[in-house]
C-alpha cells in the first residue's frame, strides 16, 4: 500500500509518496520535461539506478546520471559549480528538471543546485536514506558546508514532489540505518503515540526493515515533517524548531566527538536529554521520560554519551551554536506541547548531562 501526504503551501503544495515502487511515479509527474538530470552517488546509481531510469525510460523522458562523491566533504560549493557546468554543457534548461536520487548529502546538494540554476529549477526528491525520507527531503530546505560551517550557505527551495520507497534502504549500511532511527524516535517524541505504540510493538520489524512497517513509520514522520513545514515554511514562527527535539546536545556531541559518533545517535543521546531535562525540570512524568528512553533501546540506539566528555566542554560549545543567539536553549516537551525552554535551572541541566554519561 502506498501513503501520500500533502505538504500544504499555498500554490505550491506537493505530495510525499511513501511505499514500494514509489518512484514509478516519476514517469507521470515529469511527462513533457525535455531532458531530467538524475544527481546521485555511484553506489546508490549502482545499486538502485533503474528505480529511477525506468520511469523515465518509460515515459519517453531524456535522462542522463550525474554523480557527486560520498560524504560530507562533497556537499560543497565547487561540487555545485562542478555538476551545474555539467549540466549546462548536457544542455539543461529552466523548464526541464533535476532529481535528487541519495541520501540528505545529495538531497542538499542537488536541492540548492535545482535552487540557483537558471535561478531555479524544479527538483524531485527521491531519498535513500531513512533518514531523507522522515526528514531531509521534505520541506525544501537545501544548501552546502563552507569550512567555516556546516549549512552555511543554501536557499528554500521546496521540490515538486519527495518519493520514498522503502525497500532501497535494504542496502544501507546498518549504522546508517540505525541512524535514521534515531530522528525516528524524536518524531514519536514530539507527541505521535501511535508511532510510539508502532515502534514498541514492531520494533523487530523495524530493525529487519520490513517494508510494510517501514512504509508506515516513516509516512508517520512524514505526517508530522510536512505539518511543520506547512505551518512555517520558512522557519520564521518558531514552529519549525520544535524538530529540534534533542538536537542541541546532538550537535555540541557531534562536534566534541568529532566524526566517531553519526548524527542520528547523537540525536539519540540528545533525546535522552531532552526527556531527562524535561523531566527534572517537572515539565514531564518522569515514566514519560522513562518510555521514551525505552524506545531508544528497543532500536538499540545508544543512549549515553562517549566516555570522557565534560559538561562545561559541550556547554560552551552549544553557546557559540548559530541558533542559539547567547542564551543556552533547549527545545523540550511540557504541559503546552513542545516547546523552547531559554537557560532553564542549571542543577536540571547538570542532572541531565549526568543521566547521560557526562561529567559534571
Ligand atoms: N535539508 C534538511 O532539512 C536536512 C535535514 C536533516 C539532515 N540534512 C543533511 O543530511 C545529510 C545527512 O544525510 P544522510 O544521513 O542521508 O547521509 P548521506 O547522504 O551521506 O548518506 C549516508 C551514506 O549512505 C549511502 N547511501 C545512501 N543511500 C543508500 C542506499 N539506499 N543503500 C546503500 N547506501 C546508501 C550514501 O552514499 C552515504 O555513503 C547531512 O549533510 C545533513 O546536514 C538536511
Amino acid at each position: 500500500v502506498t501513503t501520500r501526504i500533502r505538504v500544504e503551501l499555498a500554490g505550491r503544495g506537493y505530495d510525499v509518496v511513501v511505499g514500494v515502487d514509489a518512484s514509478a511515479e516519476l514517469g507521470a509527474l515529469l511527462a513533457g520535461r525535455a531532458r531530467v538530470a538524475v544527481v546521485t552517488q555511484q553506489l546508490i546509481a549502482d545499486a538502485h539506478g533503474d528505480r529511477v531510469r525506468g520511469p523515465l525510460a518509460e515515459a519517453g523522458i531524456a535522462h542522463e546520471l550525474f554523480t557527486i562523491d560520498d560524504g560530507e566533504d562533497a556537499k560543497s560549493l565547487a561540487t555545485v559549480e562542478r555538476l551545474s557546468g555539467e549540466l549546462a554543457r548536457w544542455g539543461l534548461k529552466r523548464s526541464d528538471a533535476l532529481i535528487a536520487f541519495g541520501g540528505g548529502v545529495v538531497g542538499d546538494t542537488a536541492g540548492f543546485t535545482a535552487a540557483i540554476y537558471y535561478r531555479g529549477v524544479d527538483v524531485v526528491q527521491v531519498p535513500t536514506t531513512l533518514l531523507a525520507m522522515v526528514d531531509a527531503a521534505i520541506g525544501g530546505k537545501t544548501g552546502v558546508n563552507l569550512d567555516e560551517g556546516k549549512n552555511l550557505v543554501g536557499a528554500f527551495h521546496q521540490p515538486l514532489a519527495v518519493l520514498c520507497d522503502p525497500t532501497v534502504l535494504a542496502t544501507l549500511p546498518e549504522r546508517e540505518y540505525r541512524s535514521g532511527l534515531g530522528e525516528v524516535v524524536k518524531y514519536a517524541m514530539l507527541g505521535d503515540d501511535a508511532l510510539t505504540a508502532l515502534i514498541e510493538e514492531r520494533n523487530a520489524d523495524l530493525l529487519a526493515r520490513k517494508p510494510e512497517v517501514l512504509t508506515d513509520v516513516i509516512a508517520r514522520c512524514a505526517t508530522t515533517k510536512a505539518a511543520v513545514v506547512a505551518a512555517d515554511e520558512l522557519e520564521q514562527t518558531g514552529v519549525r524548531a520544535t524538530l529540534n527535539l534533542g538536537h542541541t546536545v546532538a550537535h555540541a556531541l557531534e562536534t566534541a566527538a568529532g566524526y566517531g559518533l553519526l548524527h542520528g545517535e547523537a540525536v539519540a543521546v540528545g533525546l535522552v536529554f531532552a526527556a531527562q531535562l524535561a523531566a527534572g525540570l517537572e515539565r514531564i512524568p518522569t515514566r514519560a521520560a522513562d518510555r521514551a528512553v525505552g524506545l531508544l533501546r528497543a532500536l538499540d540506539l545508544p543512549t549515553r554519551a562517549p566516555e570522557g566528555l565534560r559538561a562545561d566542554e559541550l556547554l560552551a560549545i552549544m553557546g557559540r551554536d548559530k541558533k542559539s543567539g547567547g542564551a543556552l536553549t533547549f527545545v523540550l516537551d511540557g504541559p503546552n506541547g513542545i516547546e523552547r525552554v531559554v537557560d532553564p535551572d542549571p542543577a536540571a541541566v547538570r542532572k541531565a548531562f549526568a543521566a547521560i554519561g557526562v561529567e559534571v
